[in-house]
Order: C-alpha cells, then structure tokens, then sequence
C-alpha cells in the first residue's frame, strides 16, 4: 500500500538533525551542544498558571483564534516591545507553538507552484511546509553576506512564480539579526513587488546588541507581513506549544479558517499560561536572556581562541562556525568529532546544502557544561 501514500509526504527526508542523533546516539561520555530549546525550567508562576486553569476546569475550547484575554496581552505585549499595532479581535490567532503559525499561514497563501524564497542555511522546519502546501523553495544563499538575507539577494531572486518570503531573524542557525536599516531595504524590495513575507520572529525577546526590530513596524508593508512569534523560547515554554501570528484583518480572516479545522484551538490550559507569562513574564525572561548572554561572551571567546570563523552571533542561543573538514563530508566531520573529542554540534547540512562546511553549537547549556564541552572541542581542533 506504501505506493498510494501522496508522494509529497513521501519524499520528504527525516531531518538532518535526526540523522546524525540517529548516528551518534549510542555513543556514551558525550557533552552534546546541540539542543534548539531553552534549558531552563518554565517560571514557577507560568507553571502555577496552568495549574491553577486545571483546578478551575479552564479545560475545554477557547474561541478559536484564542482566549480573547491572551490576545489582549498578545496585543499590549507586540506594542510595548515592538511598537506593533494589532487588534486582538481580529488580527492575533494563538496557534500550537510557532510551527503551527506558519503551517497554516503557508496553507493559506500557498498555491501549487508557487516559490517561497528563504535564506539558506536556515531552519528546517520550513522545507517540508512550503513543499506540503505545494510550493517550491528557493534559496538563497546568504553564506557570502554575514549570513543575512538582503533586499539584493531577494531581488535577484525574485521570479514571476514569487509569492512570499520568509524572514527569520534572530537566526536559527546562525544567530545573526538584522539591523533596523536592513529590514528598510527590504521592506522597500517587498513593496515593489507585492510578495507575503513570513516574519519568523521566535527569538525576538533574545537579542543582546540592540533591541528587536520587527519588519511589521514599517507600515508601508504591515499588508503583506504576517508576524509569527510566540513563548517557546521567550518564557522557556517549548513543550507547552504556544505561539501565536500577528497578520492584517482580510488576511488574519482566512487563516482562522486554516487554524480552525486543523486544530480548532491551542490548548486551553496551555493559553493560561502562557497569559501569566506575557502579562507578569517579562523579568523572569529578561533574566534567562542575560544568562544566555554571558554563556555567548563566553563561548565567542573560547572559539576566537581556537582561531575557529564565524558569523557575529547577536541573536537566538546559536553559534554557526565554519569548521575545517579534513578531506570528510559535514556529516561525517561532526561524527568524528563525537568519536574522537566526545563533543557534539549539529553538522551545518542539517539546514540546508548552504550549510556544508559549517557546524551549529547551541549555548542554551550551563556554563560548566559549556566549559567542558570547549576543551573538548579545543583538544580536536589543536589535533586535525
Ligand atoms: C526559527 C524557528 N522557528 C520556529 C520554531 C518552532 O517554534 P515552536 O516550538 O514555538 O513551534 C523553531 C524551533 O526551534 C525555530 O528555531
């Protein structure tokens, strides 16, 4: 019966990141560097919060785009931090984690054959999406600009086939953002030519240069921009699936549509506590962006020490150096190094063919964690 499975779904690839756990999963004494998530405990009164909707019997369905009250502080929340002006009644729908915005955002806009033009290397939660709502992704590679997706890149990308972007910074993989200049370039490219522009926004609230700026703020676009964002990594929230998409009214409108028979609602009690952190959240955020900004100090200086490159990381929890491969594929380089060293870092590959060549660290780990894992890696580099 394999044969009558949509053939879409059957070529896509179990992930990079999945291949090479799959590879290097049995081996023991490893300090892994490679998480994508927070390691930090969710606050006590965000946690309390979804116990408390328990005790309350807070548990059935929310209206579908979301209790009104968590969009209410969705809506104060984008305006104080970013000046962003959305109203909850009609622009903000909570989805289930970020991932569930831009599934049913791509759904929404997505016809068969459209191109989706993205950054490569960059996350790949984005692939398999653009291709299961039938379009086709178009990188472009950002490996010769800082790791950033410039309006002339995106210019010189463009086909009559166009018909969205995606825009995700602070970067998953290279922790690069962009300045406030930047995103006007873009903006200007993007009014020119009518496109959508998917605004990955998940590690706005962790960036240590300067604040975020929002491509939504320039309003001369807000039409074509849908804002996705959300807790996960904000408040340390990854598995509680929360996140939630800022888009204009005549659009918001369609994408309910999409929201609501994929999932009716996120979780009710999940959007309590997600309520308690965007409304009393902010210091205990803050304080885990500090941290994270240590351990990158950190870690940037450690690799600057081994005279290892990379991309000034100013943004998310990631580093993306460019690793001597010794004759190996990226692959096959990351696998040695947990072979040899007793380190892991996900192979650059993973996110996308841009990637090769490179390898991601995460420092979303503790400081002696982090140490141990730096000598290790410094042992291997001083060795190949
Ligand atoms: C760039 C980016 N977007 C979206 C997500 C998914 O976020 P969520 O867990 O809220 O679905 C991730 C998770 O790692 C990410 O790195």
């Amino acid at each position: 019966m394999e044969h009558l499975i949509n053939p879409t779904v059957k070529n896509i690839e179990i992930s990079g990141i999945r291949r090479f756990f799959n590879m290097v999963s049995h081996y023991k004494d490893v300090v892994s560097l490679t998480i994508g998530q927070p390691d930090f405990h969710t606050p006590e009164a965000i946690k309390e919060a979804g116990i408390q909707a328990i005790q309350n019997n807070e548990t059935g369905y929310t209206h579908n785009a979301g209790m009104l009250p968590l969009r209410e502080a969705i809506q104060h929340h984008v305006d104080n931090e970013f000046g962003l002006k959305y109203q909850a009644e009609s622009e903000i729908i909570v989805t289930v984690g970020a991932s569930q915005a831009l599934d049913i955002t791509l759904r929404t806009i997505i016809q068969p054959g459209d191109e989706v033009l993205l950054p490569g290397p960059v996350y790949p939660g984005y692939e398999p999406l653009i291709r299961l709502a039938g379009g086709i992704p178009v990188f472009a590679d950002t490996t010769q600009h800082g790791c950033k997706l410039t309006s002339d890149l995106i210019e010189s990308h463009i086909t009559e086939r166009t018909k969205a972007v995606i825009l995700p910074y602070p970067s998953n993989p290279t922790g690069v953002s962009l300045t406030e200049e930047e995103l006007k370039n873009i903006a200007a490219v993007l009014k020119k030519h009518r496109l959508f522009l998917l605004a990955d926004e998940i590690y706005s609230e962790l960036v240590y240069e300067r604040p975020h700026t929002s491509i939504a703020s320039f309003t001369e676009v807000r039409d074509q921009v849908i804002v996705i964002n959300g807790v996960s990594k904000s408040h340390s929230m990854t598995g509680w699936r929360i996140g939630y998409l800022l888009a204009p009214e005549w659009l918001s409108r369609h994408i309910l549509k999409v929201h609501q028979y994929n999932v009716s609602c996120a979780a009710s009690i999940s959007q309590h506590a997600a309520l308690e952190a965007l409304t009393n959240g902010k210091d205990a955020s803050e304080s885990m962006r500090k941290a994270y900004n240590k351990r990158r100090t950190y870690v940037c200086s450690r690799l600057k020490a081994m005279g290892l490159e990379y991309a000034q990381p100013d943004g998310a929890f990631y580093i993306f150096l460019r690793f001597p491969l010794g004759g190996k594929t990226t692959m096959e380089r990351a696998v040695q190094l947990v072979e040899e060293a007793g380190v892991a870092l996900v192979p650059g590959d993973a996110f996308s063919e841009y990637g090769k060549g490179y390898m991601r660290l995460s420092y979303a780990y503790s400081e002696e964690t982090l140490k141990e894992g730096l000598d290790r890696l410094e042992t291997f580099i001083n060795k190949n």
